[in-house]
C-alpha cells in the first residue's frame, strides 16, 4: 500500500472511496460536508441503518448524489471525548479491512479527528500504521490465495499544504513501525517446523545484509555458548535436534559514545514444556513462544528503516524446548553464565533459563537500559488478559517512560510488583535458586520476573511479559506484533527528550 498526504475536500475529491468518521452520534467535519453535499442522505441513511458510531462499526454508501467519489465509507470511533490513539487506530484498521475488495484508491479524513493527547502528525502516523496493520495477511501456506488485492493507495487528507509537507516524517515513521510490526507477525505465524532457531538467525542475517551500514549481526551457536558457560540456556536447547542460537543485532544510529538500549527477546521456537510436558490441547500455540524475539527483530527492522538516531542492541535467545533422551530432567542443577546455580524443578519454566544467560551476556555492552520481552508465563494471562502487557521493573523512572509510551502508541502496559518479599519463593535447598516458585502457582508472573531480577542487578532493567498480548487465539489466531509499537515509541521518546 502506498501513502500520500494531500489537502482536499471530502465532497469534491475524485477517488474510489472517501473515509469519514462518526463519533457516537456526532458526524466529523468531513462527514457533515458530505451530508450537506448529498442533501442529508448520510445522516438519514445512518439513522435507518441503526448506526451508532461505535468503535470499528462501518457503513458503506454507493454513488451518492453530489459526491465525486465512487463510494463513502463511514467508520465509527465511539464518543469523541474518549477517543485515544488506540481508538483512532481501530477505526483506521477497520476501514482498510472493509475496503479489501473495493476500488484500489481511497482518501481518509480520519486525521481531522480531535484525539486525546495526539497532534496532527501523531494522528497521521497512527492512521498509516493501523492501515498497514489492517491490511496484513499471512497466506504463505494456502494453496489458494485470497483474490482480493486490497487497497493500493491511501491518501490521508490534511487541512493545508504546510501540514502535508510537515507530515511526511510522521508518514514515514508510521510506515516503518507498521512494517516492523508485520515482520514480527510473519515470524510469529511461521510454523515451528520452519521457524526454528537457525531460521530466526538467518532472518536476522538477511536484515543485516539489507542494512549493512547501520546493522551488524552476530550469531553464537551452542559450542560458543558452552565455551562462555551459558549452562542455563544450554539446559533448554539440549533436548532438541535444532541447535540453539543467540542472535545479536547491533543498530548504530546514535553517537558512538552513547550507551545502547539493549532489547532481549525470548525466542522459544516451540515450547512443548520439555520433560515437564504440557497438556496436548492448544499446544500448537506454543509456536508463538518466540514472539519476544520476533518483536526484537521487528524493532531492529523498523529502526533501520526509520534511521532513528539511537544505539540499540537487539538480542534473540532462540531455542526449542523438547523432551528427549538428552533433555533436562526436573531436579537437574546447572550453572548459569553469572555463576549462580539453578535447580530446574520444572522444564516448562524454560524462558527464564534462556533469558538469564542472555541477560548476563549483554552486560558487556554497558547498557543505558535493558528491556527483556517474553511470552513468559500463563499467570500473566490470568492476571492481565490480552489487553495490556505486564511491566516489571525496580525503576520508577523507566516504568513511567514505558507506561507513557504504551499510552501514546496504543500498545499499553501495566506495572506489576517485583518486591523482594517474593524472592523467598525461589529458594532451593540444593542450588542458589530454583527455576519455579516452591510456594505454589500464586503470583506466577511476579516470581518469574523475580527470577530474572537476580541476573539484572548491574543495569537499569525492565521486563515485559507479553504472554497475553503477543497473539490472538481462536479461529483467526495470529501474532499481533506487540510490543513493537510500544518499544518504538519508547525509543522515539528517548530521542525527543
Ligand atoms: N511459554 C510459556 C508461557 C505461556 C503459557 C505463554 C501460556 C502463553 C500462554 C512458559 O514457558 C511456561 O510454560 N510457563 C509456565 C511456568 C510454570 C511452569 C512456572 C506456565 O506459565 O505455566
Ligand atoms: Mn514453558
Ligand atoms: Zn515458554
Amino acid at each position: 500500500m502506498e501513502f500520500q498526504l494531500k489537502q482536499c475536500q471530502a465532497a469534491t475529491e475524485k477517488t474510489g472511496t472517501v473515509i469519514v468518521a462518526v463519533s457516537g452520534k456526532e458526524l466529523s467535519p468531513s462527514a457533515r460536508e458530505l451530508d450537506a453535499a448529498s442533501d442529508g442522505q448520510i445522516a438519514h441513511a445512518l439513522k435507518g441503518a441503526g448506526f451508532e458510531g461505535k468503535p470499528g462499526q462501518i457503513q458503506m454508501f454507493y454513488a451518492l448524489p453530489g459526491i465525486a467519489a465512487e463510494q463513502v465509507l463511514v467508520v465509527g470511533t465511539g464518543e469523541l471525548k474518549e477517543l485515544d490513539s488506540r481508538g483512532l487506530q481501530r477505526a483506521a484498521a477497520a476501514a482498510v479491512k472493509a475496503l479489501a475488495k473495493a476500488p484500489r484508491k481511497a482518501v481518509s479524513f480520519l486525521a481531522e479527528l480531535d484525539v486525546k493527547g495526539l497532534d496532527l502528525n501523531e494522528r497521521i502516523g497512527d492512521i498509516v500504521r493501523a492501515s498497514l496493520e489492517g491490511s496484513y495477511r499471512f497466506d504463505e501456506f494456502k494453496s489458494r490465495k485470497s483474490p482480493a488485492k486490497g487497497l493500493e493507495q491511501l491518501t490521508v487528507a490534511v487541512p493545508d499544504k504546510a501540514a502535508a509537507s510537515a507530515g511526511k516524517k510522521a508518514l514515514a515513521w508510521g510506515q516503518a513501525v507498521a512494517r516492523g510490526i508485520n515482520r514480527a507477525r510473519d515470524l510469529g505465524n511461521q510454523p515451528p517446523n520452519i521457524c526454528h532457531p537457525t531460521y530466526v538467525a538467518e532472518q536476522a542475517k538477511l536484515l543485516g545484509k539489507t542494512h549493512d551500514k547501520t546493522l551488524d549481526v552476530k550469531v553464537l551457536g551452542e559450542a560458543d555458548m558452552k565455551k562462555l558457560g551459558m549452562g542455563a540456556f544450554l539446559a533448554v536447547s539440549h533436548g532438541s535436534e535444532q541447535e540453539g542460537k543467540l542472535v545479536i543485532m547491533e543498530y548504530k544510529g546514535g553517537k558512538k559514545s552513547e550507551a545502547p538500549v539493549v532489547l532481549v527477546g525470548k525466542g522459544i521456537t516451540f515450547d512443548t514444556g520439555g520433560i515437564s510436558l504440557k497438556p496436548g490441547a492448544g499446544m500448537d500455540e506454543m509456536k508463538y513462544d518466540m514472539c519476544g524475539a520476533a518483536a526484537v527483530l521487528g524493532v531492529m527492522a523498523a529502526l533501520a528503516e526509520s534511521g532513528l538516531p539511537v544505539n540499540v542492541v537487539g538480542v534473540m535467545a532462540c531455542a526449542e524446548n523438547m523432551p528427549s533422551g538428552r533433555a533436562t530432567r526436573p531436579g537437574d542443577i546447572v550453572t548459569t553464565l553469572s555463576g549462580q546455580t539453578v535447580e530446574i524443578l520444572n522444564t516448562d519454566a524454560e524462558g527464564r533459563l534462556v533469558l538469564c544467560d542472555a541477560l548476563t551476556y549483554i552486560s558487556r555492552y554497558k547498557p543505558a537500559v535493558v528491556i527483556d520481552i517474553a511470552t513468559l508465563t500463563g499467570a500473566c494471562v490470568v492476571a492481565l488478559g490480552k489487553v495490556v502487557s505486564g511491566l516489571f521493573t525496580p525503576s520508577d523512572d523507566l516504568a513511567a517512560e514505558l507506561l507513557e509510551a504504551g499510552q501514546r502508541s496504543g500498545d499499553r502496559t501495566w506495572r506489576m510488583p517485583v518486591l523482594a518479599d517474593y524472592q523467598e519463593a525461589l529458594d532451593s535447598p540444593f542450588a542458589d535458586i530454583a527455576n519455579i516458585s516452591t510456594a505454589g502457582p500464586g503470583g506466577g508472573a511476579i516470581t518469574a520476573a523475580c527470577f530474572l531480577a537476580r541476573f539484572t542487578k548491574d543495569y537499569t532493567w525492565a521486563h515485559l511479559d507479553i504472554a497475553g498480548v503477543a497473539w490472538n487465539s481462536g479461529a483467526n489466531k495470529s501474532a499481533t506484533g506487540r510490543p513493537v509499537p510500544l518499544l518504538m515509541q519508547y525509543l522515539k521518546q528517548r530521542v525527543e527528550c
